[in-house]
């Protein structure tokens, strides 16, 4: 995924696309650069690496003159991270530059059409395609080259395009990668996402698929894809600046950590109404559901795993997870009494829409849950549950998965109460034990010094096992990814009772073990396993709740969590181990918000 940003205005643009870039790099990071149109020229400034590099190169954007530019960071996909494979490329004559967000599938056989047609290219990128389709159309009439070339092209994009000849407009072009135009007066923005428009406007437009726009410093003007005219929504961007900011903590994981208890109760409070669970606009008949399939990627589909065994227990209904990437291949047997939940912090992961829209060709109905509004899967979803856990900003995801959990508790309550599948009393015991939840996550979130002292214990194995079983094993699913992701420790999650089953082979004298222990219904079973890897030299941390006495004489480690509900507690459980990761990845001195290889939303297949 990659971030672009575009202004045209009477400022200098350099520094407002270098501040956008900057807000957008959590999108990707290997590279970086900025095209302003100036004197009947277009000047391009293109770095390796960071945008701190960018605006060294520039001097903070004073060494680009102009009014009018498009900016781009960049998370390699066609093309290693190079200063000629970084964006905005530009046309052979020199006239037009373009950023892009997305993939062109049939950039193959553009790139050799243009080839044959004398066309120079000076990147391995798909992008490049895209400049020289314009230039290619270009008689003089921008839009109708910009409509032509977008014609030609198959994938994903979100395009931000300048000219020359026409130095103070832009036109954007959005299709399956997320594009909004901030409104300014006498100034306008476009953006990947609203985290680089909001210091500057709150009003924004976002573009659907298929659609264009005009940009110029007097005004915008969306065309659909034919070029007709389109009158679109001004929505008022609500987010503070301060939410996009790290707030005085060292990294945005670590704050984004710390903001769990406000996000999971900014996130159950609109939906308790009266001590019922209200779900606004879910007008879904669960009688006529026979199966629900819950679909996502990465943390999201583990954050499905665990809402997976809560919304079986409580609806009685079949629920099945399932990895969105293999889903979207797989020829589900799915059909309109089939419920889709769809799980996505940015709406924007492009496994997770295809399968989503496969699954709805196919019949069913899709419940997109999902942290940005407007975001791609919110739009194309039947029913959409915002988690308002406010902007994430870091690669690993902590409170988008929480507050994900906690609309998967919403939902299973809901659904057992309209399918008359629980008694009252059990349903106000839960909602309170639903309440309860932001209060139990800041009791763990208060234990940092023994957290931090276990990791600096941990913190120099290569390998890390992290064992459970039901709601535990869905847990240990996504403390393995925390570690790895941000730590780049080798952490494997596995199925306690499977251990024996040949994995244990692996467990050598000094191993660290991660055991779960509070799903109560099985913590016995997962203490033999405790035993059974001891008796092979693990070094074994457990995770249980407050009270559990037995654990303690078995584990080397113990990090205690309050009681929660069962089907709740994977909520808190999670917790330590986000910490866990954080302070290990800490010790062994990674970039924790913006780790090697990843990028905060996977937008290509
Ligand atoms: C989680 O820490 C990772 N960054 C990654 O697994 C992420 O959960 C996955 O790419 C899905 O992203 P989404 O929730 O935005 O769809």
């Amino acid at each position: 995924m990659c971030g672009i940003v575009g202004y045209t205005g009477a400022q200098h643009a350099a520094p407002v696309l270098l501040d956008g870039l900057s807000k957008l790099e959590y999108r990707g990071y290997d590279s970086a650069g900025i095209a302003v149109a100036q004197d009947g020229a277009i000047a391009i400034s293109k770095v390796t690496g960071r945008i701190a590099n960018l605006q060294e190169k520039t001097d903070n954007g004073r060494l680009v003159p102009g009014t009018t530019g498009i900016g781009h960071t960049r998370w390699a996909t066609h093309g290693a991270p190079t200063d000629f494979n970084a964006h905005p490329h530009a046309s052979n004559d020199g006239k037009f530059a373009v950023v892009h967000n997305g993939i062109i599938e049939n950039y193959l056989e553009l790139r050799q059409e243009l080839t044959r047609k004398g066309y120079r290219f000076e990147s391995e990128t798909d992008t490049e395609t895209i400049v020289h389709l314009v230039e290619m159309y270009y008689q003089g009439d921008f839009q109708r080259a910009v409509m032509k070339a977008s014609a030609r092209l198959r994938g994903s994009y979100a395009l931000g395009i300048i000219c020359t000849d026409e130095p103070d407009r832009i036109f954007v072009v959005r299709e399956a990668s997320p594009l909004i135009i901030g409104l300014g007066i006498g100034e306008n923005y476009f953006a990947s996402d609203v985290t680089a428009l909001v210091a500057y406007t709150r009003n924004a437009i976002y573009l659907d698929d298929g659609e264009f726009a005009e940009l110029t410093p007097d005004g915008v003007q969306v065309f659909d894809c034919t070029g007709h005219p389109v009158e679109k929504k001004i929505n008022r961007i609500t987010w503070d600046i301060q939410a996009a900011e790290k707030g005085g903590y060292e990294h945005f994981m670590l704050k984004e950590i710390m903001e769990q208890p406000r996000a999971v109760k900014a996130t159950i409070a609109p939906r308790l109404k009266n001590g019922e669970v209200s779900l606004d606009g879910m007008d879904i008949d669960l009688r006529r559901v026979n199966k629900i399939l819950i679909t996502a990627c990465g943390s999201a589909y583990y954050a499905g795993c665990a809402g997976k065994c809560t919304i079986e227990r409580l609806c009685r209904i079949p629920v099945q997870a399932e990895l969105a990437s293999e889903l979207r291949y797989a020829d589900p047997l799915i059909d309109d009494k089939t419920l889709l939940i769809v799980l996505s912090q940015s709406g924007e992961t492009a496994d997770t829409i295809a399968a989503m829209k496969e699954c709805q060709r196919q019949g069913a109905k899709a419940l997109a849950i999902v942290n940005v509004v407007g975001s791609t899967i919110a739009k194309l979803a039947d029913y959409t549950l915002y988690t308002w856990a406010g902007p994430e900003i870091a690669v690993a995801t902590t409170k988008g998965y929480t507050t994900q959990l906690t609309v998967l508790y919403l939902f299973a309550l809901y659904g057992a109460r309209k399918l008359g599948r629980i008694e009252m009393e059990e349903y106000a015991r839960l909602i309170s034990a639903l309440k309860a939840l932001p209060k139990q996550m800041q009791q763990v979130l208060d234990m940092n010094p023994a957290i931090e002292k276990l990791a600096k214990k941990y913190h120099k194995h290569p390998s890390m096992f992290f064992i459970g079983r039901n709601t535990d094993y869905a847990v240990a699913l996504e403390g393995a990814l925390k570690m790895k992701e941000i730590s780049y420790i080798h952490a494997e999650s596995y199925a306690a009772g499977e251990l024996k089953h040949g994995t244990i082979a692996l467990i050598h004298e000094g191993q660290p073990v991660i055991a779960l222990c509070c799903n109560e219904a099985v913590t016995e079973k997962t203490m033999s396993n405790i035993i059974e890897v001891k008796a092979r030299g693990a070094e074994v941390l457990a995770i249980a709740f407050r009270g559990n006495a037995k654990i303690v004489s078995l584990a080397d480690d113990m990090i205690y969590i309050p009681k929660s509900d069962p089907l709740f507690c994977a909520a808190v459980e999670i917790v330590p181990l986000q910490k866990l990761a954080y302070y290990v990845a800490k010790e062994n001195g990674c970039d924790i918000d913006k780790p090697k290889n990843l990028a905060k939303s996977v937008t290509v297949e």
